[in-house]
């Protein structure tokens, strides 16, 4: 059965998921990039940029198997772009150029209303404006039986923690101290919202960390 898993979302030791400040030098948001530095030096990071090399180890493997059987995605506005408010016009198309990285329709959440966007490579962006719970319906069902990853940011997956519809969470928890960005954990009882640490592996740049909501994965 299709499942819906954040999966590779670094957080840093303090909690933050995202930089403060984010603009369109800072896509991350200023220091973001230290969050992602795991990742950066995979083999998996290094071909989806059509680079060869990258390293082979742990944090290589659990990005592999964060695209492997995803169906569909869902993205929060900010993790799309740093335009905000109404779309002045069509002509922000996502940090990843012509051909993103999904390959699959992927779903953004947003007040504003836009045209669907089709890119190279099979990638679609369709605008959801009516929540959470008509994105992760229309997600599931393009995804035709595939896993549906939500890709972030904070914002976003916090919304679906809280409306318990997250069967996997699976954080990079990077060594870094950010002070200041998106707060991941904030106001969140994971506990009570009956999640359970399910795996902990560390890898060479980040302690990975495998929560599951109970039952759920069966
Ligand atoms: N740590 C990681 O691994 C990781 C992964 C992905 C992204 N990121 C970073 O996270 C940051 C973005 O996170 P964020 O928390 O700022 O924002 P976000 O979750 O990406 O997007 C939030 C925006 O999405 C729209 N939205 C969210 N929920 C909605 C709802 N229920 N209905 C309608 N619209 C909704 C709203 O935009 P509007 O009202 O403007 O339409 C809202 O301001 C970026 O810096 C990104 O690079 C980090």
């Amino acid at each position: 059965m299709s499942k819906v898993r954040v999966l590779s979302f670094a957080v840093s030791v303090d909690g933050f998921g995202a930089g403060p400040r984010q603009d369109l030098q800072n896509p991350l948001g200023v220091r973001g990039p230290e969050l992602m530095e795991w990742f950066f030096n995979t083999r998996a990071w290094r071909s989806m940029h059509g680079q060869e090399g990258g390293e082979t180890g742990v944090d290589n493997g659990m990005a592999e198997r964060g695209f492997a059987g995803i169906g569909a995605w869902i993205l929060g506005r900010n993790m799309f772009g740093p335009v905000r408010g109404p779309w002045p016009d069509e002509s922000w198309r996502g940090w990843w150029g012509e051909e993103p990285p999904y390959h699959v329709p992927v779903f953004v959440l947003t007040h504003h209303r836009r045209a669907p966007l089709r890119m190279a490579g099979g990638t679609e962006f369709r605008f959801v404006t009516e929540g959470i719970e008509a994105a992760l319906a229309q997600a599931k069902e393009a995804a035709g039986g595939r896993d549906v990853r939500i890709g972030g940011g904070v914002a976003t997956i916090r919304q679906y923690l809280q409306a318990r519809l997250i069967d996997e969470l699976h954080l990079a928890i990077r060594p870094v101290l950010m002070g200041a960005g998106e707060r991941f954990w904030d106001g969140i009882d994971l506990s009570s919202l009956d999640y359970e640490c399910a795996e902990a592996v560390p890898g060479e740049r980040a302690y990975h960390l495998f929560l599951r909501r109970r039952g759920a994965l069966s």
